[in-house]
């Protein structure tokens, strides 16, 4: 029931949890566990740098049964582009050899992103927009108002933490999550047509 789902801060004991929520988001909202062979290359870009080097920017919402959402934010994306070059992806390439040039696979694909880590944007809008996030919530808490639950958990940080924006980027595939942000006050940075919009949403 609603009642027993609850915000809080994310623990270790969390990182399965989250792994596997973010691969089951990962087709632009929906589940991508049948597309891939590995079900941990997609964490290892997307989550477990996050709550490694940035754990006191990462919320999850656990209901009785399990951790079924989460937001994971960065405050200051270009020195999580640094450190996590330095203390995650390096560490990582040696178990992903980059694969051939050839092989177009979803694997593959996501094997590569290990190899380019998490650049951050070289925008002029970075020093407004520092900040980014990802955000996913299993289907069965969509739609109840704990995205927005969690997105407030993380302004509340970033606030904190003096951080004057927060930007994302949303695949063109995704309208759903597009059409979310905007509802939040998110404004568009940029956009690929076709491919994906960066938003921006201001903390002051
Ligand atoms: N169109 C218009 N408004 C919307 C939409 C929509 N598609 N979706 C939500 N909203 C509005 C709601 O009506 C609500 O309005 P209110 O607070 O003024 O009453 C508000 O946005 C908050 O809605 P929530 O119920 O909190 O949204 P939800 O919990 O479903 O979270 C999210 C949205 C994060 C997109 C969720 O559905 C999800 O995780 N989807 C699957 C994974 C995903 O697509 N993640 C985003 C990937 S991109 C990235 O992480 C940067």
């Amino acid at each position: 029931p609603e009642t027993d789902l609850i915000l809080r801060p994310y623990a270790s004991r969390d990182l399965a949890a989250v792994y596997d929520i973010c691969l089951r988001t990962a087709d632009a909202g929906a589940d991508a566990a049948h597309l891939y062979t590995d079900p941990w290359v997609l964490g290892h870009r997307y989550a477990g740098p996050y709550v490694a080097l940035e754990p006191d920017f990462a919320f999850v919402l656990e209901s009785s049964e399990r951790v079924v959402g989460y937001v994971l934010g960065v405050p200051d994306s270009a020195r999580f582009a640094a450190e996590s070059q330095a203390n995650w992806f390096s560490l990582l390439r040696p178990l992903y050899p980059l694969p051939t040039e050839t092989d177009k696979s979803l694997d593959a694909q996501a094997r590569r992103l290990i190899h380019a880590g998490c650049p951050a944007p070289d925008a002029p809008w970075l020093e407004q927009y520092p900040a980014h996030l990802h955000i996913d919530l299993l289907p069965q808490a969509q739609g109840r108002g704990l995205g927005r639950a969690l997105m407030e958990a993380l302004w509340a940080a970033l606030r904190a933490a003096d951080v004057p924006g927060v930007h994302l980027g949303v695949g063109a595939g995704n309208p759903r999550a597009h059409a979310f942000y905007t509802h939040l006050g998110f404004t568009e940075l940029e956009k690929v047509e076709g491919r994906f919009w960066t938003l921006g949403y201001d903390l002051r």
